[in-house]
């Protein structure tokens, strides 16, 4: 089985510069081992540090110890040691994000926000929001004034379109209903069958038993005196 995400020892701790300084431990010793064509799903109750975590994963959070390996081409790079431009290659290439709510530039029009997360894939960001039930006279408007749900496709369409071989998905279904939710349950087998691996947050069970492997517990840690 091929490792295509591995953290070590992983640990952080935010520190509350408002609040004196004052230091929140979120996670510590996270060991976590990731295969191609597997799904990891996050558990732990709300706070013990799951977003948190998938964040860390993708760089946004700085972690303040141990490794995070990522196989990136070839070869297997640590993220928490990379320079910024490699994290901004790795995110380009290898890790895709989906986060949970949209964040986009405004008055973007939906379809050029989805195609640019693959060079200006068009053709791809059509079928895309098609399958995720975005309809055309849609694809032109930008997407402020969507729905929640409508938002979160467009985001998983963004995430999903350049086929990137590590997803990262923090509740990508929390806002959809049944039948949709059943489209992003395919999307997710799709991507492991191609090989990709998968850490996500899946607060629906139903989805979740769907999609993951394993589970990963994540637990709440002791506030620091
Ligand atoms: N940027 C931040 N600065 C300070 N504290 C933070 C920051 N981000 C998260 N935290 C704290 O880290 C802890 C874990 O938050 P996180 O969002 O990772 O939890 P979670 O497991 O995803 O919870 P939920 O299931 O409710 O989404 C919380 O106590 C939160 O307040
Ligand atoms: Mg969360």
């Amino acid at each position: 089985m091929t490792v295509m995400l591995r953290t070590e020892n992983l640990a952080k701790t935010f520190t509350l510069h408002l609040q004196g300084g004052l230091r929140l431990p979120v996670l510590r010793d996270v060991d976590l081992e990731v295969h191609a064509g597997e799904c990891v799903a996050l558990a732990g109750p709300s706070g013990a540090g799951k977003s948190t975590l998938l964040r860390a994963l993708y760089g946004n959070y700085r972690a303040d110890g141990g490794r995070i390996w990522v196989r990136h081409g070839g070869e297997m790079v640590d993220l928490a040691a990379a320079p910024p431009r490699t994290v901004l290659d790795v995110r380009a290439r290898t890790l895709g994000y989906v986060s949970q709510f949209l964040r986009v530039v405004p008055r973007v029009p939906t379809l050029q926000i989805v195609a640019e997360a693959a060079d200006g894939a068009d053709a791809r960001a059509q079928d895309l929001l098609h399958r995720l039930n975005i309809p055309t006279r849609l694809h032109a408007v930008p997407p402020a004034t969507f729905s929640g749900g409508e938002q979160q496709r467009v985001n998983l369409a963004r995430g999903f379109i350049a086929g990137h071989p590590i997803l990262l998905l923090d509740e990508p279904t929390a806002s959809l209903d049944a039948a949709n939710a059943e489209i992003v349950v395919g999307m997710i087998r799709d991507a492991k069958a191609r090989g990709a691996a998968v850490v996500g947050i899946f607060h629906d069970t139903e989805v979740r038993d769907a999609v993951a492997d394993r589970l990963y517990e994540v637990r709440p840690q002791q506030d620091a005196a």
